[in-house]
């Protein structure tokens, strides 16, 4: 089934030019973009995307982070896409739940710091395109 998915690749993984590394295994996975886009968020947009973790002790920490530099947002299309980029991510700790192979496995070592975001549902990735790319 074709789906579409949020990907994030976040400031950390921009500042350590990994952009057409993330991109490059997107595509070799058969995956297509859909929608792409370089921007600084704001707090607003970013306390709305991370809204299911607002009380948890990171979510200040992982707003600012997220505010504090450019990072490349995209669309991204396929058949089952929302599961496949997430395999492609590995696990949110790079070290304890991502394995080697996958983004996160591989150039990940601080949670916080997990360099990508993929949508973990349908319905998140509804609400999330909407935010990032309204009208797509
Ligand atoms: P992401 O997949 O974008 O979804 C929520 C983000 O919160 C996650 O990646 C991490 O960047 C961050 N996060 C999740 N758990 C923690 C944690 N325990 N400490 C710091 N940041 C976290």
């Amino acid at each position: 089934m074709t789906e579409r998915t949020l990907v994030l690749i976040k400031p950390d993984g921009v500042q350590r030019a990994l952009v057409g590394e993330v991109i490059a295994r997107i595509e070799r996975k058969g995956l297509r973009l859909a929608a792409m886009d370089l921007r600084t968020v704001s707090v607003e947009v970013a306390r709305t995307h991370y809204a299911e973790h607002d009380g948890k002790p990171f979510f200040d920490s992982l707003v600012e982070f997220i505010t504090s530099a450019p990072l490349v947002a995209m669309v991204v299309e396929g058949d089952r896409a929302i599961p496949a980029f997430r395999q492609l991510a590995g696990g949110t700790d790079p070290v304890e739940k991502a394995t080697p192979g996958t983004i996160r496995g591989d150039f990940g070592l601080i949670t916080q710091f997990n360099l990508v975001h993929g949508s973990d549902s349908p319905e998140s990735a509804a609400r999330e395109i909407a935010l990032w790319f309204p009208g797509l």
